[in-house]
């Protein structure tokens, strides 16, 4: 006696009746990266279709997402000046705060996610200021900075906060430096378990937030998470639900689907996963070099961080992925 599994597997309409897991259109946060300027759409070579764009070209470009029916986006900022804090990231005329402005008067049904941290603003190129004793960001000094940081992305009008600079203790003082500036209701989606990866390279080319070449702190290990440790993922999620984040993420996400189940099985609140820069480039220059169906593999891929348990996708494939689930 034996089962036979293909029974189900023979009509087109029986196999999409029994299908588990779907992607849509709803899933999708397409990230776009800010810099000062007019009319400047700068494609970027290590990612083929993500450009850095001024703000009136983001305006423009937020037309053709809606009519994608993608409705959320994630804003990176590239300032003019950088610095050793990161000044322009916590300056009510920084690009971020202008960028998001900019959307809102003219999108106000575009919601804005904005990412929070320091590595795009200091001219260093790490996640917040330095404690040369210590040779690592200064976690406490940086709390402070984040919380001013996220207050002007809420007075410019951002949907929601998504912190990234794995800082201790970010989620609780963020919550705090909104509630006592009124803005209890806008909501925290935390780079929860984020990865010291070499997956965002190209992301560090679109948004120049390399570490500095020759500093002596020459990389985010430090502070981003050890790439081995599993445990340790689950831990950092549930520790940032404890303070008060309302989603949580985990980055980046193909080569951990293990922790996107992990953390999904230890947790009730939403999940995001980030399907990094760096795992976007591999399928557009494997598809350039003529070895993968892109499509195909784009959607399967896609569709597993949903089967590992995303609830969110951060994608850069977004909108190539919106226009296939229209046909
Ligand atoms: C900033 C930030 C990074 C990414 C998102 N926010 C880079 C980093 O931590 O170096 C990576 C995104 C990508 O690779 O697509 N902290
Ligand atoms: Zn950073």
């Amino acid at each position: 006696m034996f089962t036979r599994f293909r029974r189900k597997r023979i009509n087109p309409v029986l196999r999409d009746l029994l299908q588990e897991t779907h992607l849509s259109t709803d899933d999708f946060i397409y990230p776009l990266f800010s810099r000062s300027g007019e009319g400047i759409k700068d494609e970027v070579t290590s990612m083929p279709g993500v450009f850095q764009m001024s703000i009136d070209e983001i305006v423009k470009e937020c037309y053709e997402l809606k009519k994608l029916d993608i409705k959320s986006i994630i804003l990176f900022g590239i300032p003019d000046i950088k610095d050793s804090v990161g000044s322009d990231a916590i300056c009510e005329h920084g690009i971020i705060a202008d960028t998001i402005r900019a959307v809102k008067s003219a999108h106000p049904d575009m919601f804005i996610v904005t990412d929070l941290c320091f590595c795009e603003y200091t001219d260093h190129g790490h996640c917040g200021v330095i404690d040369p004793a210590l040779e690592t960001v200064d976690n406490d000094i940086t709390l402070d900075n984040l919380s001013k940081q996220a207050v002007i992305h809420a007075k410019a009008g951002a949907d929601m906060i998504a912190p990234s600079g794995m800082m201790d203790g970010m989620i609780q003082t963020i919550r705090g430096g909104l509630d006592s500036s009124g803005f209890e209701n806008l909501p925290i989606m935390s780079y929860s378990s984020k990865f010291a990866s070499a997956y965002y390279g190209p992301f560090r080319d679109v948004a120049e937030s390399s570490p500095q070449k020759g500093h002596k702190i020459g990389d985010r290990k430090s502070y981003q998470m050890n790439p081995a440790n599993r445990k340790e993922a689950i831990a950092e999620s549930v520790s940032d639900e404890v303070e008060g984040a309302d989603i949580l993420m985990v980055k980046p996400a193909l080569a951990y689907m293990d922790i996107i189940r992990d953390v999904r099985n230890n947790t009730t609140l939403p999940l995001a996963v980030y399907n990094v820069s760096g795992e976007y480039s591999m399928l557009k220059m494997a598809a350039k070099a003529g070895v993968i169906d892109y499509e195909a593999v784009m959607m399967e891929t896609l569709l597993g961080f949903k089967r590992a348990g995303a609830d969110i996708i951060i994608s850069y494939h977004a909108k190539e992925a919106a226009e296939i689930l229209r046909k």
